[in-house]
């Protein structure tokens, strides 16, 4: 097809963080990224978030855009564009919901805003409404795209209806599914019949996320190999019975990364920009690193580097208890992050157990994040589960060799198969911390033949992992959507006229 012939759509891109404006983690760069690639590509694009304060003060050209009343709260709307881009932004606004500083989904005792099923449930009625008959706007989406639970409703308030737009959903993480108690259902106005075990129902609560995956059009998530894995009930968090029934509506697209704000060669960031040509400039990072964080200066130590949420996901626990071992094999490591109170005290008390050895950072800090990545040598990421993973991404953007656990995104993009052309990494099989070391103990290995390493780094940084190829899936996955909305509504519309027809196949 030529590219002038190409389809465009008018996509309503709806989700509950997306970088520059809000982010807690891989969402929000999905978010802020994926909308601008779809832009480029000439789609007429509106990305939708909730109007926490961090958001309004970030939005660029903010202006007011109108009010009205929904499900009992006054929502107002204001638009503005995605910093430095030229990506339309609408926010909504609902004071009694959103008007909280800090994280977007928890207070500030680390819990759960106790009202999240409120919050995230009026979100999705104002999309709904949006696309809607009595939306206020004159522009009419054809492709709606949610993300993970927080807009898990919208499908299931959509369904049905005779004139929608396709909708795809996308799941980030499995795991988060936005349970709540029948009493919470029964508050939130929603039709009684969505109280099945084929609608929101699961276990004797509702999820939010049961509304994407039963009910939208197409469904997909960051990686290939984690589309598969949740099928399976190791991964599938009770939920792959009905991803294995939707199977053929279910697909996987690995993310890009934002190529602009993740450039060695251009990274206000650091201390010395440098590409695979001039990979001697990344010393001069180690060094700076290494420096920042009270690590002795050390060139030939091998530093190890991780940067994430503190969760048992993320394999943090694997890498408090291979700690010990990977000290004594003479390495040096810095943590970023923040979660769970126990995995941030006991790296920091492994800190103190290592000085100038291990460096640990709690607390969410994007330049250091950057400064990481730039002057690390490996970059540790055995996380149990991984629906796609961008640092493993970021880091091979930045010739820092991934070391992973090989699950989900993780395995679909670090490749060690003994093949000195295309190798970019280590992988280890099982999430166990003798699998880890053994890993740890290849590294090592061809860390002491530095031509080898720095081959594997240049294959690293050779990978291209922008969001164009990503976002031409996403227009091939749209159009599927669109095609099995047509092929519903052409049944719908026969039903009407009394007639009955076979229901569609998908592919
Ligand atoms: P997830 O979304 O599961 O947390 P991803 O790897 O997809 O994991 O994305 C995490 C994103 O958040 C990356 O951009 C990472 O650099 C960033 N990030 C996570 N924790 C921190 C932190 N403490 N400081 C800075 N950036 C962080
Ligand atoms: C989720 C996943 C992570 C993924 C991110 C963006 O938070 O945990 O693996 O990269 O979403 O899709």
């Amino acid at each position: 097809m030529s590219p002038a012939a190409a389809p465009r759509y008018r996509i309503l891109f709806a989700a509950s963080e997306a970088w520059p404006l809000i982010k807690t983690g891989g969402l929000a760069d999905v978010a802020g990224a994926l909308p601008v690639a779809l832009k480029a590509r000439h789609h007429d694009i509106r990305l939708l978030l909730p109007a926490y304060p961090q958001a309004r003060a970030t939005l660029e050209k903010p202006r007011p855009a109108g009010h009205f009343t929904l499900g009992g709260y006054a929502v107002e709307l204001v638009r503005g564009r995605l910093p430095g881009t030229p990506v339309p932004v609408w926010l909504v606004g609902c004071p009694a919901l959103f008007e909280r500083p800090g994280n977007p989904y928890l207070g500030p005792d680390g819990l759960p805003w106790p009202d999240n099923a409120q919050r995230f449930a009026l979100f999705d009625r104002v999309i709904a409404h949006l696309v809607g008959t009595a939306s206020p706007w004159r522009w009419q989406a054809d492709m709606l795209h949610l993300h993970d639970w927080q807009t898990g409703l919208v499908p299931a308030l959509l369904h049905g209806q005779t004139t929608r737009p396709a909708c795809v959903f996308t799941i980030h993480n499995l795991a988060y599914q936005g349970r709540f108690g029948y009493s919470t259902f029964a508050t939130l106005g929603l039709a009684e019949d969505l109280w099945t075990h084929e609608g929101l129902e699961f276990h004797g609560d509702m999820a939010f996320i049961k509304g994407g995956l039963a009910f939208a059009d197409r469904l997909n998530t960051v990686s290939p190999g984690y589309a598969r894995e949740i099928m399976t009930p190791d991964f599938g968090y009770g939920l792959d019975g009905l991803l294995r029934h939707r199977k053929a509506r279910l697909s996987g697209i690995l993310n890009g990364i934002d190529t602009r704000a993740w450039n060695p060669a251009h990274d206000p960031h650091i201390a010395s920009p440098y590409n695979a040509r001039r990979l001697g400039d990344k010393t001069a990072n180690k060094t700076a690193l290494q420096r920042a964080l009270g690590l002795k200066v050390d060139a030939d130590a091998l530093l190890a580097g991780n940067v994430g949420r503190m969760v048992e996901q993320k394999g943090i626990d694997l890498l408090c208890e291979t700690l010990p071992a990977m000290m004594e094999r003479g390495i040096q490591l810095v943590v970023l992050g923040s979660g769970e109170a126990r995995f941030e005290e006991r790296l920091q008390y492994l800190a103190r157990q290592y000085p100038g050895q291990v460096a640990v950072r709690i607390g969410y800090n994007e330049a250091l994040a950057h400064r990481i990545e730039a002057g690390s040598d490996l970059f540790l990421m055995p996380s149990r589960f991984e629906p796609c993973g961008l640092n493993q991404l970021y880091s091979l953007r930045y010739g820092t060799l991934p070391l992973v656990h090989r699950v989900g995104g993780l395995a679909d993009t670090v490749i060690e198969k003994g093949d000195k052309a295309t190798d970019n990494g280590f992988v280890f099989d099982a999430p166990h911390g003798e699998a880890l070391l053994a890993a740890l103990d290849r590294a090592l290995a061809l860390w002491a033949k530095p031509t080898a390493w720095r081959r594997r780094q240049r294959n690293a940084m050779r990978a291209d992992h922008s969001w164009r190829h990503s976002a031409m899936e996403y227009e091939t996955l749209y159009a599927r959507a669109l095609a099995d909305r047509q092929a519903e509504q052409s049944a719908m519309e026969l039903a009407r006229r009394g007639k009955t027809v076979l229901a569609p196949q998908t592919v």
